[in-house]
């Protein structure tokens, strides 16, 4: 069984209104569980549309979508976040990271639902932390950081719960290529732990990675291309 699965889902923005917009036209689309799989096309194709469906953050207009075995795209916004917080992780590329709150708060967020410990919170967010090299500003407000600093805050928060899926929208895009290469590698490592990692990008560095199991191309809202690394 696929991890997911989407049987022609379409996006429409507006239905209805003058400024009706349709995103995604009929996306058809599987992934297997272990698979790291790179979403690329043109700005304003669809890629961080069809990511925050399949994120379970957005519902489709039309089609459906299962993720594990449920279909998703029936249940009602409770049940998907309850769905969401227990095995995805996402990466924004705005970060949404919560202004006041230091790092630590931060990275923290999705673990706080599942009431661990207060050594066992800190234990996980020091090492989702030391895995994104922002472990030396744990103490600092978000805002005070740059942006490849925020960025690696970002990532740190959407593994720290070790979700099954990880979704990253552009996530070297405020990185330098050293710092880049050190989030790849993280993604590498994350895969080989069995994770399944989806990732919107038209970054080179991201598109040559070796862990790039299978390319979708998205144009105007269509799957354009469906190619997998030989
Ligand atoms: N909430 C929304 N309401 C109306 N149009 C939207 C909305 N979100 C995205 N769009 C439009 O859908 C298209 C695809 O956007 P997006 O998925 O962000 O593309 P990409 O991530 O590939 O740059 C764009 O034309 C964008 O303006
Ligand atoms: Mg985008």
């Amino acid at each position: 069984m696929p991890i997911i699965q989407t049987i022609g889902i379409s996006k429409v923005f507006n239905i209805g209104a003058s400024n009706e917009f349709t995103a995604l036209t009929n996306i058809s689309l599987t992934i297997e569980a272990g698979e790291c799989v790179l979403l690329s096309g043109p700005s304003g194709s669809g890629k961080s549309t069809l990511l925050s469906i399949l994120a379970c953050l957005a519902k489709p207009t039309e089609g459906a979508y299962f993720c594990m075995g449920e279909q998703v795209s029936r249940w009602s916004e409770k049940f998907l976040t309850r769905f969401r917080r227990q095995h995805i992780g996402m990466i924004f590329q705005q970060f949404h990271l919560i202004r006041g709150l230091n790092v630590r708060a931060n990275i923290a967020i999705p673990l706080v639902p599942q009431g661990l410990s207060h050594s066992r919170l800190k234990a996980a967010v020091e090492q989702a932390a030391e895995q994104t090299g922002i472990a030396h500003k744990l103490d600092i407000p978000v805002e005070k950081l740059s942006g490849g600093e925020q960025q690696r805050v970002a990532i740190a928060r959407a593994i720290v719960a070790q979700p099954a899926i990880l979704f990253a929208d552009e996530p070297t895009a405020h990185l330098d290529s050293h710092n880049a290469k050190t989030i790849l590698d993280l993604f590498a490592n994350f895969q080989k732990n069995g994770k399944t990692i989806i990732i919107a990008s038209h970054d080179p560095l991201v598109q040559q990675h070796f862990f790039i199991s299978k390319r979708l191309i998205i144009r105007d809202g269509m799957l354009a291309e469906y190619s997998f690394k030989i």
